[in-house]
């Protein structure tokens, strides 16, 4: 089968937007005088908050350090209505069939509003946890893991016999037990298929892996060309064994009114931040065996911002624009200098980022994980500017926040696709 053949630019799936559930936060929350002091309280308003807007749901990331997701989203059940709960979950910190039942009672508990976003980490982080596989052999314990945990999820009670998972089948008595508080509590069943797995993992055994246990692939954002090739080749794979999967992306957002706001903005935040943070986001992002002083790029724009910041300042806030209106800045998640990763963010105006969205939904991606910083204020900007211009299918209506819409609006026409 040729990949054009699973390309998934024919039958475009309709878009998803979800946000970011996690502290810290704050306008610059990548450097200490940007970040804010906040708690439990700041996220049960950032939870309301997205629920109010409508986003289809919110990711809640993990690793060594921060809160414990599970524990975060059962507190946050209660301050929302609709939104769905992205948990990462990194297989074999507990066991199968304890995180089933976790996750079971936080599925009944939220009436159908959990999701767990797979991954499998880093190398670095794991062993502090307590996982010692090594990277490839973590994705075969990883399969086993979440096969055993979607048959308890499901009910089923006779075991699981693979190489690194065992779970005994169910005694006579605990079958007829869980059978009768089933019963009694009137459960319902929101996931009869298994609970709903999305999930990373780039490397081969991590496309592997996905294939066989994934509901929806996620990967960083690049350029929507390049990350529909990527969506398509792990399309290919996953129809050699007749699995058809959809696929997401991460990305931070600043979207304005005009194409000048956005980048004003993106360039306040250039002015606020430390050539430190870019040398040490340049570090993480090296390939194995380079330096930062040997590091040579092929590539002669991230060379020259490289030459810049080695020269002891930071590129203007466009040096970093790899494409129209996807930008490779500061951000959480990294200052991606190297080339598009976790922290790669949508700049422009509202029509040309909806553009950019519709660029990489018709390339195969459908779900967008967004995050802007303040995550409250940027949440608004979104809900306010861009929703009314995508297609959303978040399995209810979308709420209206403006009362007037924009495009009647002089100033907001005049900027229309400025930059594309
Ligand atoms: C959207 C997205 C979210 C991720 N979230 C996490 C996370 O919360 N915790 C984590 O340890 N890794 C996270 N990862 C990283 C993956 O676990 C994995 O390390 C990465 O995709 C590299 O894949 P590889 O192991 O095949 O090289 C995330 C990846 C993506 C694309």
């Amino acid at each position: 089968m040729t990949l054009e053949k699973h390309s998934l630019v024919e039958t475009p799936e309709k878009i998803k937007l979800l946000w970011y559930l996690t502290l810290p936060d704050g306008p610059i929350p990548w450097e200490p005088h940007g970040r804010w002091n906040t708690g439990f309280k700041h996220l049960q308003r950032l939870a309301s908050t997205i629920d109010d807007l409508g986003f289809y749901g919110a990711l809640l990331a993990t690793g060594l350090g921060g809160n414990e997701v599970l524990t975060v989203t059962s507190s946050l059940i209660s301050s929302t209505q609709r939104l769905k709960f992205l948990a990462a979950i990194h297989p074999g910190l507990v066991g199968p069939a304890k995180l089933a039942q976790i996750a079971s009672t936080i599925e009944q508990f939220s009436e159908g509003r959990l999701l767990f976003n797979a991954v499998n980490g880093n190398d670095r982080a794991l062993p502090a946890f307590g996982v010692h596989y090594p990277h490839d052999e973590r994705y075969r314990y990883s399969l086993e893991y979440w096969q055993a945990f979607q048959k308890i999820f499901k009910g089923e009670t006779d075991g699981y016999e693979g190489e690194y998972i065992k779970l005994a089948p169910f005694p006579p008595e605990l079958v007829q037990q869980s059978k009768s508080v089933a019963a009694d509590s009137h459960k319902k069943t929101y996931y009869p298929q298994g609970l709903p797995l999305w999930g990373a993992g780039t490397s081969a055994a991590g496309v592997a892996h996905s294939i066989e246990v994934l509901d929806v692939y996620l990967s960083f954002a690049d350029t929507p060309q390049r990350l529909g090739e990527k969506f398509r080749r792990v399309a290919a794979e996953a129809a050699k064994i007749g699995k058809r999967l959809k696929f997401g992306t991460r990305l931070q957002i600043i979207v304005r009114e005009t194409e000048q706001e956005a980048w004003d903005y993106a360039q306040y935040l250039i002015d606020h931040t430390s050539v430190e943070y870019a040398i040490q986001s340049i570090k993480r992002q090296l390939p194995p065996g380079e330096t930062f002083e040997s590091y040579q790029s092929d590539n002669p724009q991230i060379q020259q911002n490289i030459d810049t910041i080695k020269s002891g300042k930071l590129p203007n806030a466009k040096d970093f624009e790899i494409y129209p209106n996807i930008w490779t800045g500061p951000a959480l998640h990294g200052f991606n200098v190297l080339g598009p990763l976790a922290g790669t963010t949508l700049v422009g105006s509202a029509e040309n980022v909806a553009a950019r969205i519709r660029e990489f939904q018709a390339q195969g991606t459908s779900a967008f994980i967004l995050s802007g910083w303040p995550l409250i204020d940027e949440a608004y900007r979104v809900a306010d500017l861009l929703f009314p211009l995508l297609d959303l299918d978040h399995g209810f209506d979308i709420p209206q926040l403006a009362s007037q819409s924009r495009s009647t609006s002089h100033k907001f026409t005049s900027e229309i696709s400025s930059s594309t």
